[in-house]
């Protein structure tokens, strides 16, 4: 089968926010205790943190991180994970029904972050709480000194203000199963006088408004449209999530249905474009409304496990879902969806970081293990850089169960010209085909391939519990001035990276 992309240097979806490859750490199961947090490991520095987490993560590359959650935020207390950790009560935490003994929280954030060289996505209870604990976690966070709360930080050890940019404000409001959850003027009338309390304290943070939890959310285009209409002049974002599961996970001809939820991912991120740039008009304003898809994955491997969890235990095992190979193409893919729209999409986030839903896993009395999905975002994050190219691509296509038309080439080029490389990502979604992939460069001289690599090679239900998953290299990548050639085995995910001089 053959498949091409040609790339036209001057067409550009948009420059890459890389806050596009942001994750999330929700205080749930062992996220934090056991997870980044666990002072009696053998890797853990002088704060508790397990250093060997921290590498893999600065392996990933997270340049923002969303925290503390989640349901977890809709109940949470964070005045609870301030000062001396002897004094912070153990709660219950009624989202998770977990105790929670607070002795990782803020400020353990924050000195954790900076350790793997990322910055907070900071979120604010507006499940039980609401203007005035918002404003005052600004203040506490942003403001530099001389008043009760800022002054109370710098007690607390940290001189300089947090200087956190990007806020959220409350988690998932249109979710029936979401402490405090609120029809949508409820939240809408609450977000909107909170985002303006919280920017008289610093007018120069910018706010994330809940939009739905779920494109199946039957709330889901009212919710947008009301929000829209009430919070437009005080947020700058407007929020997504979406989790992918199996219908039916015995049945092999699930997978190229499976394989194809990226178009799905596609449709709702344009939806809400639409809706965002519809208010727009409406309200004949000059400002436009970016996205923050700040919860998406894969997940529903655990879900049954997760059921014979017992409640009020610190640091359960929920959430844990091991993913297969099948899951890391569609990571993948969900990741080239993301770059294709770039121009509206600044903030995402993968859900979640370490243990809960994560590409990095721990064991409490031993090292971490990377799981498959780890593959693709590492590399999407690393080396997707610069500007996203538009995609001309031809393939051939396939019906699946829910969508049709679907090509088997997914594939998607960045261009990084402070460095003069070419990115390519390039998936096969074909179960049995390898497709002949040409790429072809309009103004653009190629000069040499730096790197070329290949996820591929395993069945769609294998995991890497064993640590034998990783990347091999891409062979017999052919290139002349202004083409490249290459096979693409079936399921298969590829990265292509060349040198190019200006024509
Ligand atoms: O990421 C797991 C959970 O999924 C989060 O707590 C919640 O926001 C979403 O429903």
């Amino acid at each position: 089968m053959k498949g091409s992309l040609t790339i036209k240097t001057n067409d550009k979806i948009a420059k890459i926010d890389e806050r596009i490859y942001g994750s999330f750490i929700e205080q749930l199961g062992r996220a934090v205790y056991t997870g980044i947090y666990q002072p009696e490991h053998p890797s853990a520095d002088e704060d508790g943190f397990r250093s060997d987490v921290i590498a893999a993560i600065k392996q990933l590359n997270v340049p923002l991180i969303r925290y503390p959650g989640g349901n977890f935020l809709s109940q949470y207390r964070w005045e609870d994970g301030i000062g001396p950790k002897n004094q912070r009560p153990t709660r219950l935490d009624i989202a998770w029904r977990e105790l929670e003994t607070n002795q990782f929280g803020l400020h353990e954030f924050i000195d954790w972050s900076k350790k793997v060289n990322s910055v907070p996505n900071m979120a604010v209870n507006l499940g039980t709480r609401g203007i005035q604990e918002a404003a005052d976690l600004v203040e506490y966070c942003n403001f530099p000194g001389g008043t009760y709360l800022s002054d109370l930080r710098q007690k607390n050890g940290a001189k300089e203000p947090f200087a956190i940019k990007t806020w959220c404000l409350g988690n998932e409001m249109d979710g029936l199963w979401e402490i405090g959850a609120k029809t949508a003027f409820e939240y809408a009338h609450l977000a909107n006088e909170t985002a303006k309390a919280m920017k008289r304290v610093d007018d120069t943070i910018e706010l994330v408004a809940c939009g739905s939890s779920s494109m199946d959310n039957p709330t889901f285009g009212s919710w947008e449209e009301t929000v829209l209409e009430e919070c437009y002049d005080n947020i700058d974002y407007l929020s997504l999530h979406r989790y992918y599961g199996y219908y039916n996970d015995d049945d092999p001809s699930e997978l190229d249905n499976f394989l194809a939820k990226n178009v799905d991912l596609d449709a709702f991120i344009k939806g809400v474009v639409a809706m965002c740039d519809a208010i727009k008009a409406r309200k004949r304003s000059k400002k436009t409304i970016n996205l923050s898809f700040d919860e998406w994955n894969v997940w529903y491997h655990s879900n049954d496990a997760d059921t014979q969890v017992s409640s009020w235990q610190v640091g359960p095992h929920l959430l844990e879902d091991v993913y297969n190979f099948e899951d890391a193409l569609l990571v993948g893919s969900l990741l080239i969806t993301l770059l294709k729209n770039a121009d509206r999409v600044k903030i995402a986030c993968l859900a979640q970081l370490v243990n809960v839903i994560a590409p990095i896993m721990t064991d409490t009395n031993g090292g971490t293990w990377l799981q498959s999905i780890f593959y693709p975002f590492m590399q999407v994050s690393n080396y997707g850089k610069g500007v996203v190219l538009t995609p001309h691509v031809e393939s051939e296509t396939y019906n699946s169960r829910e969508f049709n038309n679907v090509p088997y080439l997914d594939t998607i080029a960045t261009y990084d010209s402070t460095n003069q490389t070419i990115t390519i990502f390039a998936e096969n979604k074909h179960q049995h085909d390898a497709i002949d992939f040409s790429i072809d460069f309009d103004t653009l001289k190629l000069k040499e391939v730096i790197q070329s690599t290949q996820f591929s090679g395993y069945a769609p239900k294998d995991d890497n519990r064993d640590g034998k998953m990783n990347l091999a290299p891409l062979t017999a990548v052919n290139l002349d001035d202004c083409h490249i050639n290459a096979t693409l085995k079936p399921l298969s995910w590829n990265m292509i990276q060349v040198s190019v001089d200006s024509k």
